[in-house]
């Protein structure tokens, strides 16, 4: 299949060299079994990579699972990988099949696989290296047949260096390296990006697609795109969205993108007195609102329970001693977090306080004294919340999330930081 077509079928956009170079050696070697090991920043479409792959190769009827190393606390992830019998650790009441076993025949993408525990790495070897494996807990080999697509946006190499990755591991996976390049590096295929996603948005919506002028279009190009495609997507579709004109020059184009640029994450001050119009006003509002979307949908859920608490002051809270820090982990940076299908049971999920990326949230500024008194209290009616949805479905997380309107992964990581055993 040749490049052209492949991007038609894949949706993949833009014509640079490194782009092309990057999507050959993906084409030449997906029909192989060779593990590849794929590089490069946040949002650049290694995920997407990894996709292709497994959609060109003899496995593309077999299942592909894309697990996220980085976010599989250090604990569970032998299990969730390899899998454990009844009694393996505490908790561990019944045997579990794990994703090299269920994937047989198909193919894993390890993402952010340098943040891989060494234990599991050498787990992972020995299935690359010999097709086998043990369940956490069990002496008894398996045998898989699994491609191993890998990815990474550090400098793995780095990594043995310290001691962090096991060098054996990385010259086998590294034996297709595949670089996806960043979009500061391929200037050329900015425009070309945000018309598509323009186009889909209007599509999709049954608008006209927005245009910029040749000023707006220069001051997309000159951005730096830290977050690569993923952040020109959202861009693109917040402009979408919130631009009531169609044609949109550069001054309309800033609004959207100083935001991102701003170290601490924090959407810029609205209501400055620059702008007069109230629609302007309105218009930002709903950009900051779309913002915080983004980086974490949990601050619609606080504030929805918020309200229940003000409408429903019931009984105070009681134990848990509200710190900062806890509220500080509440809001991680808008990376992407991908949970696996199935996740484990609680009860043995290890007493780890996964470190993440804090953001801090406006309106800690305010009153202290209120915020601790309403802070134990939401904590609280959090718990409640989610001890009750778990009842009312039966310990069946997926459902449960869904009815409390979080995902299935901050679920997980709440029943971790409240202790909850269901
Ligand atoms: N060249 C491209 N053309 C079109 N869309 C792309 C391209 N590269 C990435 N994307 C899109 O950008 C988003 C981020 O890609 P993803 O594969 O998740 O990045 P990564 O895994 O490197 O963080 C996805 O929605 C993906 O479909
Ligand atoms: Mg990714």
């Amino acid at each position: 299949m040749d490049i052209q077509s492949i991007k038609n079928r894949f949706g993949i956009i833009g014509n640079a060299p490194a782009l092309n170079h990057a999507l050959n050696v993906a084409a030449q070697v997906a029909n192989t079994d060779l593990s590849v090991l794929i590089v490069g920043e946040s949002g650049v479409g290694k995920e997407a990579f990894s996709q292709i792959i497994h959609a060109l190769s003899a496995r593309k009827h077999n299942p592909f699972i894309a697990v996220n190393c980085g976010a599989i606390p250090e604990g569970t992830i032998d299990s969730e990988l390899f899998g454990h019998e009844k009694g393996a650790f505490t908790g561990a009441v019944d045997s579990r099949k794990g994703y090299f076993e269920t994937v047989n025949g198909g193919t894993i993408f390890l993402d952010e696989i340098g943040e891989m525990p060494l234990g599991t790495q050498a787990r992972l070897l020995r299935v690359l290296e010999a097709g086998e494996f043990i369940r956490v807990g069990s002496s008894k080999v398996q045998k898989t047949d699994v491609r191993v697509i890998a990815a990474t946006n550090k400098e793995l190499l780095e990594f043995t260096q310290n001691g962090k990755f096991r060098e054996d591991l990385y010259y086998r996976l590294s034996t297709v390296p595949i670089r996806v390049p960043s979009l500061r590096d391929r200037k050329e295929d900015i425009p070309l990006l945000f018309r598509k996603f323009a186009v889909d948005f209007a599509e999709r919506y049954k608008t006209p697609p927005v245009q910029l002028d040749d000023e707006a279009r220069n001051l997309l190009v000159s951005y730096s795109w830290p977050g690569n495609v993923r952040e020109l997507k959202n861009i693109a579709e917040q402009i979408s969205v919130l631009s009531t004109d169609k044609q949109v020059g550069a001054n309309e184009l800033r609004k959207f993108l100083p935001v991102e640029k701003v170290t601490s994450r924090l959407p810029m001050v609205i209501g400055n007195g620059s702008h007069g119009g109230t629609h302007e006003f309105s218009n930002e509002r709903e950009i900051l609102y779309k913002l915080f979307f983004d980086m974490k949908k949990d601050v619609t859920e606080l504030k929805k329970m918020f309200v229940e608490i003000m409408q429903n002051p019931g009984e105070a809270a009681a134990a848990a001693a509200y710190t900062k820090e806890s509220l500080l982990r509440e809001y991680p940076s808008p990376v992407e977090l991908q949970q696996p299908a199935n996740v484990l049971p609680p009860t043995y999920l290890p007493q780890v306080s996964s470190p993440q990326p804090a953001v801090i949230m406006p309106h800690e500024e305010i009153h202290e004294h209120e915020e601790v008194e309403e802070s134990l209290n939401i904590m609280d009616k959090e718990k409640e919340l989610i001890v009750k949805a778990l009842k009312k479905h039966k310990g069946k997380r997926k459902d449960a999330a869904t009815d409390l309107g979080i995902s299935e992964r901050t679920l997980y990581r709440k029943l971790k930081e409240y202790d909850i055993n269901d």
